[in-house]
């Protein structure tokens, strides 16, 4: 297949996801039937390569739901589904004084891409004078999302925002979670899951997984998703590398777009600060020189949680490390993600005992973590490893088709596509990446 024919593939799959009406597009059909916070992000940045108009309004439609906080949830219920759980029913969103008046969504958030993706929309799309405009009319409200972060996510005020659920992370089920929920013990909830009904029970979370993840809502629901009172209550409390790599990207990226925009220097004096104190932090205390790279920090139990996953190369993508770590941790994902009878770059450690290469994010391989190690390995010079990422993941999609996940071992013969097919943002960023 020659790449225009992948890229008209990619772009049939993100037209089919996105409801014109409400102007935003499903993650996938059936599995995930709302909007999603993260993958809003990548997908504006597939439209923008030929459908600006998409991307804004994908962007503005995420907006709408931001809270009266500045806060901005993972999942917004423009239309109501019976194929998902939990609904709105369960989130109850309106627990919190200054959720969204206009829309139901969840109490939680996902990793702040918004800013970098303004700023990709930014380079893409050709009419500049109108993609400067359209930021200029929303770069304030990423602002504050940033500001709501570092004045309630950050009790030690360090400069690292916590994540109070494993859904924030994005990486839902990772086994990096297991020993919290060691910590736990949840009531067992009577629920009836929706995805296993579109998916493959071996590639989902298993149920006593989903008390756990249940619970946590609940903990925060009883205190009106009250931030101080997570923090003090929440049994899961995590400074998540992939999290806040997302997070200082995008304080770098409203740094470049307000100074293209001018006459804001008191803010950009603020996320200058922001940064130098994240970056220090970041390089403080979530590096772990044993295994040569960055590791998610527990912040409920005070201690690092010592497993490499893909986020564990994250940073790369937000300029965190300096020249002679940015050696180290490629070395460490080359040496134990990185052999030639695998796709780069599983989610998970392949060489323990808890990788599972067909469980969502126990191992599998994900298409946005690919696209970010590709443009970090990138900008720190690993031209040679960016571009085996690029076509693996090229490779993998071509081979299989636009599924959620994908399987890392070259082994495998049968579909080794896994989750939803048809997925939005492995879509979306096929897209950037044969365009780069
Ligand atoms: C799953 C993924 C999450 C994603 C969501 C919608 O929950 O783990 O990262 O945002 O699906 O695609």
């Amino acid at each position: 297949m020659t790449n225009n024919d992948l890229i008209k593939k990619a772009e049939t799959v993100l037209n089919n996801n996105f409801k014109e009406d409400k102007g935003f597009t499903i993650p996938c059909e059936g599995l995930y039937p709302f909007q999603w916070n993260w993958d809003s992000g990548f997908i504006a940045v597939g439209f923008a390569h030929y459908d600006a108009n998409k991307a804004k309004r994908e962007v503005e439609a995420l907006l709408s739901a931001q809270w009266e906080n500045g806060f901005i949830p993972h999942i917004i219920f423009h239309n109501d589904s019976d194929t998902y759980f939990p609904g709105p029913e369960f989130h109850q969103s309106k627990l919190h004084p200054l959720a969204s008046k206009s829309h139901r969504t969840t109490g939680m958030t996902q990793p702040p891409v918004l800013g970098f993706v303004l700023k990709e929309m930014y380079d893409i799309i050709e009419d500049k004078a109108d993609i400067l405009n359209f930021i200029k009319q929303n770069i304030d409200k990423v602002f504050n999302n940033h500001q709501h972060f570092y004045t309630h996510r950050d009790p030690n005020q360090e400069g690292l925002v916590f994540i109070y659920h494993n859904w924030e992370s994005g990486t839902d089920n990772s086994p990096i979670w297991d020993d919290i929920w060691g910590t736990m013990d949840p009531p067992n909830y009577k629920f009836e899951r929706r995805d296993t009904t579109h998916v493959d029970a071996a590639q989902r979370p298993t149920n006593r997984e989903y008390d756990y993840y249940l619970h946590l809502i609940e903990i925060a629901k009883a205190h009106n998703y009250d931030e101080a009172k997570i923090a003090e209550l929440s049994p899961f409390l995590v400074q998540d590398p992939l999290f806040n790599a997302m997070l200082i990207k995008s304080n770098a990226a409203l740094i470049e777009l307000y100074e293209l925009i001018g006459d804001s220097e008191d803010k950009i004096k603020t996320l200058r600060q922001w940064q130098k104190k994240a970056i220090t932090r970041f390089n403080e205390k979530l590096f772990n020189e044993k295994l040569g790279a960055y590791v998610h920090y527990d912040l409920r139990n005070e201690k690092q949680i010592e497993f490499l996953s893909s986020s564990s190369f994250a940073p790369i993508f937000a300029d965190i490390p300096n020249e002679e770590r940015a050696e180290i941790i490629v070395k460490t994902m080359m040496d134990k993600f990185g052999s030639e009878d695998r796709y780069l770059c599983a989610s998970f450690d392949p060489s323990s005992d808890r990788f599972n290469p067909k469980k969502y994010w126990r191992g599998p391989v994900w298409i946005n973590l690919n696209w970010l190690l590709f443009k970090g390995l990138k900008s720190y010079g690993f031209y040679d490893i960016a571009n085996r990422v690029k076509d693996d993941s090229v490779q993998l999609i071509e081979r299989y088709g636009f599924y959620e996940y994908f399987d890392s071992r070259k082994s495998v013969k049968e579909n080794a596509g896994y989750g939803g097919n048809n997925f939005s943002w492995s879509a979306a960023l096929l897209i950037d990446l044969l365009k780069c």
